[in-house]
């Protein structure tokens, strides 16, 4: 069980265990993943509520509400749980839904927290059910009921727990139950970060990457990222490698378009899985509507997959709509893959 969690206390900022590792631990992520609340740049909402929630707390000298955070992948969901542990000199455990299969698993990390302590759950949706039932009185009362025995010699015992908080992370707000739903006091979904933001989070990282932009190199990967952080530090270190060994080291605008086009990045960012989604839906299914399952079969993917990784961002530049019968590529769609539009048919 412990191998699947993370145990990270904030304030040595060391992992003390944990074997393999998510994309989110990955040390070069880790190292350009902002430590506080000051430098992290975008979500001013998001941060503004968490500013409020973080300050109140300390006012009480109580520990913040239960914090669900949704949206894609890669915008800040697991940073922002980092930060609000740094923030409130908290120690964070981290886990993740898929990890938890039984209820033994949280009870034996629930049993070990303390006051103040942070339980990051990523992937919270796939928490199994059985899981999800303990989460219930833990959160709400800070206990978890023991039943001994079974029928008429069935006795509870609740157990006190120290109050503890928990950040739940999801891709997929609509697959949480109801009740899990409603016992977050602080709900905030994610967005995708406009060019400028992203623009600020390539200099920042640059900075720490000891690697040197120059404005137009720094807006171009703005434009490939997909309004995504996680996007732009990974093409940031791929356009780094490129400018060192085939160029002068330097990165602007030309170095950037050579480098993704090795990547298979395109002037909007979107990748190889991106338009081979777009050219199913255009031409197996004649530009939809048709089926996530459909497309997911055509594609030999997981369906799971398009539709937090890929959909997300194509809906948001208006690539694809979703309708009640299914997904259709748009206009734009057609045009950005070079498919000729007649008359209104394709
Ligand atoms: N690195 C990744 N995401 C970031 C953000 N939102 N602000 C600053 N640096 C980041």
């Amino acid at each position: 069980m412990t191998d699947d969690i993370l145990t990270y206390t904030s304030v040595k900022n060391e992992m003390l265990s944990g074997s393999s590792l998510s994309i989110d631990e990955e040390p070069e992520i880790l190292s350009l993943r902002p430590g506080s609340i000051s430098d992290y740049i975008g979500q001013s909402e998001v941060v503004e509520t968490l500013k409020i929630a973080i300050e109140a707390a300390k006012l009480r000298s109580e520990p913040i509400d239960h914090v669900l955070f949704h949206g894609p992948p890669g915008l800040g969901k697991t940073t922002l749980a980092h930060i609000i542990a740094n923030e409130t000199g908290a120690n964070l455990t981290v886990t993740s839904g898929p990890a938890l299969e039984k209820g033994g698993d949280l009870i034996g990390i629930l049993t070990h927290l303390e006051e103040g302590d942070i339980l990051f759950i990523d992937e919270i949706h796939r928490t199994p059910k059985v899981v999800e039932e303990f989460l219930y009185p833990a959160m709400e009362d800070f206990a978890i009921d023991f039943v001994f025995d079974k029928g008429v010699n069935a006795r509870s015992h609740r157990y006190r727990l120290k109050r503890f908080v928990l950040i739940g992370a999801t891709t997929r707000v609509g697959l949480l139950s109801a009740p899990l739903r409603e016992r977050f006091g602080i709900f905030r979904t994610l967005d995708f970060y406009s060019e400028p933001e992203l623009v600020e989070i390539a200099r920042r990282s640059a900075q720490l990457l000891k690697i040197e932009v120059e404005e137009d190199g720094a807006s171009e990967l703005s434009r490939r990222s997909r309004g995504t952080p996680r996007i732009i530090n990974r093409l940031l270190k791929r356009v780094r490698d490129y400018a060192q060994v085939r160029g002068d080291g330097l990165i602007n605008k030309n170095t950037v378009q050579e480098a993704l086009a090795l990547e298979g990045v395109d002037n909007k960012g979107l990748t190889n899985l991106d338009r081979r989604y777009i050219k199913t839906i255009i031409d197996f299914y004649k530009g939809g509507p048709v089926g996530i399952e459909a497309i997911a079969a055509t594609l030999q993917e997981e369906s799971d997959t398009l539709v937090d990784v890929v959909e997300p961002f194509l809906l948001k530049i208006g690539f694809i709509v979703r309708t009640s019968s299914g997904r259709k590529a748009s206009e734009e769609a057609y045009r950005h893959l070079g498919y000729h539009i007649r008359n209104g048919s394709h």
